[in-house]
């Protein structure tokens, strides 16, 4: 359930009208539900009550600083992938011991610079990286607390180019080869080894493939404990997947994977950690767009909107779907046709949906995508020289713009003419 709902006919984000937010902000933009989000967050963490576990937000998915205060201030910690986003995290008031840093290539700076603020683990990807962080450590006089992602060569039966967990991917240490680099790192003087990462992929609506690496994982535990490592701290990644098509796709609940990761490895006494992204954010927000024109081709209309690929690539990256919704809502008598909903920028795969059932929307008015508030806003690059959209938070009656349209001028501005020009 989220709360972007109809009330008198006019498309609402909690007790705001969408029309009155474009009114103040013109369009495309993005807008948030804080009550959608917290409901999200309360759910996880209640599923995996009765285990200790901290939620990590990937929040990859939406950094919004402001987003992240929400999720910090519910107890939230934090999944980083680079020092900028380690930065947006402390800036968000996240302390170090909890935030968790992931990714393949973390550099020299960017582990200096989570060892020199505060870090809960490192999760380390390869046996490079660890000689890395190694040095990096001894440099700083500090320990540097890891886990080793492993890679359980399970088919997490996603996107290809979301899919991680499979030998193919260039993701983690293959399981296979744990036990040796567990042991590579424990030798090491500056490496603290806590535990065991795995992420299998994003947008998983199985649980089996999550069953399959954790179970891997739990046996890795013991294999490992034998070994006289003491694992005490299991990362288990995100990738919960949730529903974009609401009348035919739904994903497991937050409790059966809770389930799943109770029955797996409950009885490990480890302290859990889950990454989540998506799963938080994705539905607790929508992008807004107004109709530029509507266009006739060959047995083909065409819904030409001011948002496009730049402003949500995920239609054109992973062939995703996102329900459209018109923000005055339909009335009954009101049929459906096939649209091709599409944006200005120049290139045929600037679409969001090919021959869509929508009733029509004129031009002038708007239109919502769904799913938006995962991986929209944070992938959105100003190409053809089109400002990023704004973010707007809403709370009960209230909204707020947490990120404002950049000026045209501003963007031009960056740009440099050299000397000998
Ligand atoms: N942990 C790690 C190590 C990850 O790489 C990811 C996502 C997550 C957690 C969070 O996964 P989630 O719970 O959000 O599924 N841009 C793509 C998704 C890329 C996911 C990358 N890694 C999309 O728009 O579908």
């Amino acid at each position: 359930m989220d709360h972007f709902i109809y009330r008198n006919g006019i498309l609402h984000a909690e007790d705001v009208a969408i029309t009155e937010i474009a009114a103040a902000v013109g369009t495309p933009f993005y807008v948030y539900s804080q009550a959608t989000l917290t409901r999200h967050f309360r759910v996880f963490d209640e599923a995996l009550n009765g285990m200790n576990h901290l939620i990590c937000y990937a929040m990859k998915a939406n950094s919004n600083i402001a987003i992240l205060k929400i999720l910090g201030d519910l107890g939230a910690g934090m999944d980083v992938v680079s020092g900028g986003e380690y930065l947006r995290a402390k800036a968000a008031g996240i302390s170090g011991d909890k935030i968790v840093f992931s990714g393949v290539g973390k550099t020299r700076e960017e582990m200096a610079l989570a060892i020199k603020n505060g870090i809960r683990q490192f999760n380390v990807e390869s046996e490079a990286e660890l000689k890395v962080l190694n040095e990096v450590a001894l440099s700083l006089g500090a320990i540097a607390p890891i886990t080793l992602r492993v890679n359980p060569d399970v088919d997490a039966k996603t996107h290809a180019k979301i899919a991680t967990g499979k030998s193919e991917n260039k993701f983690g240490i293959p399981i296979s080869k744990a036990q040796e680099v567990y042991s590579i790192a424990a030798s090491m003087e500056a490496i603290d080894v806590v535990g065991i990462d795995v992420h299998i992929g994003s947008q998983l609506t199985d649980l089996e493939p999550f069953r399959l690496a954790y179970k891997k994982v739990a046996e890795l535990t013991k294999v490992l404990r034998q070994d006289g490592h003491n694992i005490r701290r299991l990362d288990l990644g995100g990738g919960l997947g949730i529903p974009y098509e609401s009348s035919n796709q739904s994903p497991p609940l937050p409790e059966d994977y809770a389930k799943v990761i109770h029955e797996t490895v409950g009885d490990l006494d480890c302290e859990i950690e889950i990454e989540p992204g998506r799963l938080l954010t994705g539905n607790a927000g929508l992008m807004v767009s107004s109709v530029i024109y509507n266009k006739s081709g060959e047995g083909r209309d065409f819904m030409i909107v001011d948002a496009a690929m730049n402003d949500l690539i995920r239609p054109a990256l992973y062939e995703a779907y996102h329900e459209i919704i018109p923000v005055i809502e339909s009335t009954e008598n009101s049929e459906t046709q096939d649209y091709d909903i599409v944006g200005p920028v120049c290139e045929t795969g600037d679409t969001f949906a090919n021959k869509r059932a929508l009733t029509p929307v004129a031009d002038g008015e708007m239109v919502a995508f769904r799913s938006a508030g995962a991986y929209g806003a944070v992938m959105a690059s100003e190409y053809n020289t089109r400002p990023l959209i704004p973010e707007i938070l809403v709370h009960g009656d209230q909204f707020s713009i947490i990120r404002d349209r950049p000026s045209i001028e501003a963007i031009i501005k960056r740009d440099i003419i050299p000397d000998w020009l």
